[in-house]
């Protein structure tokens, strides 16, 4: 009998890539994947803590759970990802009906895992799912930096380059089963080096894999963002031009309270230089840091009139335990809303700009459906005829309509 496995995953773009690897050892032990949970025999849940909500969905779904394990109780349930590390042992205390707890930190060794619980067949051939248009391929795991607010350090552990012959074969196999489109994964991604092979060398020889159209990559740190980058990939158009760089506060001095490594005048500077290029930026900001006063809060509205962002995701600040920014007296929780409010006020028409700023553009449109696709900024873009899917278009954008450009085509 075939096993059929439910996948919940919640968390950044890193979690999605681990839950499909996780996924390639349940299938190489016979499972297929199912949408309905009814009929799931065992379900995947993929855990991100980065904020206490993030981590509170996953425990609820968990905790949801139980009744779906009561209706039959041979079924299994497997807590993995970011979470399940900071929480280890106490969660399966916690929740009696859970059966392997996987922490982030231990992805390498999940196919052992499944093999100690007994749950599961021995595992055969390693199944190859067969991509859709634009997949994932980490290319890091870890962070070496010390954010004072960021618990990721410690789930995820310290920075381990993967080497760069097994992720250009891996986005090789990507491409042959069909993504044009490959995304290079990391929680500080433009780190990349081993031995003489930089970040732009890797990107660039992604870039040559037969049928990969687009190189993307995230998210990068804007301290890695040198001259020496930018003037490696600024002559390949197969490089996406959009980069998520997230600045997280305007004020320089919460900036060094939270330990980023670089200042306001610093971050605008690498900003102008990447989008000189043609980059088009979007970027994090938290609210509320303990430190953050009035002024330094003014300091991020300005920051975000200056830097001319695509778009901004803003949250509000988060205390994770044992982070040093956790010892620190926290703001009240209405100065945090009333600065979100304020934040996603000014941050609402930066896509409806970034549109518009297209109109007259000439833009590579990569097809996603016969009539729409993205350009390299990341923009969607409606065709006036029908394409192949998966082809890239040269057109012209004659107008912006809220998030959508309008394009004929280049030789009309
Ligand atoms: N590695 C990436 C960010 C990963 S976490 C980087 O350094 O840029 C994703 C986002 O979650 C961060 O950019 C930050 O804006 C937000 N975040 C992280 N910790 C947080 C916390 N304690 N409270 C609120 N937001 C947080
Ligand atoms: Fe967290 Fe900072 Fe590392 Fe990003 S760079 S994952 S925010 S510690
Ligand atoms: Fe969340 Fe882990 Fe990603 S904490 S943001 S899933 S690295």
């Amino acid at each position: 009998m075939t096993l059929k496995v439910f996948i919940q995953t919640y968390g950044c773009q890193m979690n999605e890539a681990d839950s499909e690897e996780m996924f390639l050892h349940l299938s190489a032990r016979g499972a297929v994947r199912t949408d309905n949970l009814d009929e799931a025999d065992a379900v995947l849940i993929n855990t991100c803590t980065v904020r206490d909500h993030a981590e509170h969905r996953a425990l609820s779904f968990l905790g949801r759970l139980c009744k779906w394990k009561r209706q039959n109780p041979q079924r299994i349930i497997i807590f993995a990802g970011c979470a399940a590390e900071r929480l280890g042992k106490s969660v399966q205390k916690r929740y009696p009906h859970l059966n392997i707890t996987a922490g982030a930190k231990g992805i390498e060794h999940f196919s052992d895992t499944l093999d100690k619980s007994a749950l599961f067949p021995k595992a055969g051939q390693t199944a190859q799912a067969s991509s859709g248009l634009s997949a994932y391929v980490t290319i890091m795991r870890g962070c070496n930096f010390n954010c004072t607010y960021c618990i990721v350090p410690s789930v995820r552990g310290p920075v381990k380059c993967l080497p760069a012959a097994d992720i250009l074969a891996e986005a090789k196999r990507k491409a042959q089963s069909g993504a044009k489109e490959i995304t290079l994964l990391g929680q500080t991604v433009n780190a990349y080096q081993e031995g003489t092979v930089s970040f732009a060398d890797l990107l660039n020889r992604v870039s040559e894999i037969p049928g990969v159209e687009r190189v993307r990559f995230t998210s990068p740190h804007p301290i890695y963002f040198t001259p020496d980058f930018l003037k490696g990939v600024k002559d390949n158009p197969k490089i996406a031009r959009h980069v998520h760089l997230p600045v997280q506060s305007g004020s320089t001095r919460v900036l060094q309270d939270m330990k980023r490594g670089y200042t306001r005048e610093i971050f605008l500077e690498k900003v102008h230089a990447l989008q000189t290029c043609g980059f088009e930026i979007s970027t994090d900001i938290i609210v509320g840091f303990p430190t953050e006063t009035e002024q330094d809060f003014q300091d991020t509205l300005t920051l975000v009139d200056q830097a001319r962002f695509m778009a901004a995701y803003c949250f509000k600040y988060s205390p994770r335990q044992g982070t040093p920014a956790a010892q620190m007296q926290l703001l009240p929780q209405n100065i945090l809303e009333e600065r979100l409010d304020m934040l996603l006020n000014k941050v609402r028409g930066l896509a409806e700009a970034a549109y518009q700023r297209q109109v007259g553009t000439t833009q590579q449109v990569l097809m996603e459906t016969p009539a729409k696709g993205r350009s390299s900024s990341n923009f969607w873009v409606q065709m006036p005829i029908a394409y192949e899917v998966g082809s890239v278009v040269s057109c012209k954008i004659d107008k912006a309509e809220e998030t959508l450009l309008f394009a004929r085509n280049e030789h009309d």
